[in-house]
């Protein structure tokens, strides 16, 4: 499975680690930046990924900035994208199996890398569900089309 990550200079040391950990555990990881330091507009982070993800290059994407909320906004301008930001495991894994989520965000002055790790796992274990949260999932991507 390919995942493509994407952060603003405040998610890089986080972006880092849980590329890593990812890594170790077998995922491919497309790297779309920041590695910088360096003050960065977020936008454009979630903008790469969002649209990864949207042309399949991608099969899941993972956003970090300062508290997630910025990247998963841009992202979810990008057509076909559902971001959400979560801070804690339950939601994860609830997003991707009511919510058919396709990119996780989260927030590096919000979450410690431990807990990160955890929220990535239940999300990326998490399977969706279908029946009828496929109809509601369908009824917020028309949306895109009205
Ligand atoms: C950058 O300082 C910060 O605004 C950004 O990382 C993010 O938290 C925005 O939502």
């Amino acid at each position: 499975m390919i995942i493509a990550m994407g952060n603003d200079h405040s998610g890089v040391e986080l972006k880092l680690e849980i590329k890593a950990y990812l890594e170790e555990k077998g995922y491919e990881i497309m790297d779309l930046g920041t590695n910088s330091t360096e003050s960065c507009d977020y936008p454009v982070y979630g903008e790469k990924v969002g649209r990864a993800v949207a042309a399949k290059e991608a099969d899941l994407g993972i956003l970090i900035c300062g508290t997630g909320i910025g990247i998963s906004l841009a992202a979810n301008k990008v057509k076909g994208i559902r971001t959400c930001v979560c801070s804690e495991p339950f939601s994860a894994k609830l997003s991707k199996m009511h919510n058919n989520t396709n990119i996780l965000a989260f927030g590096a002055r919000v979450v410690g890398s431990e807990l990160a790790k955890m929220i990535v796992d239940q999300w990326l274990e998490a399977e969706f569900e279908g029946g009828r949260h496929q109809r509601r999932v369908d009824q917020i991507m028309e949306i895109e089309n009205r």
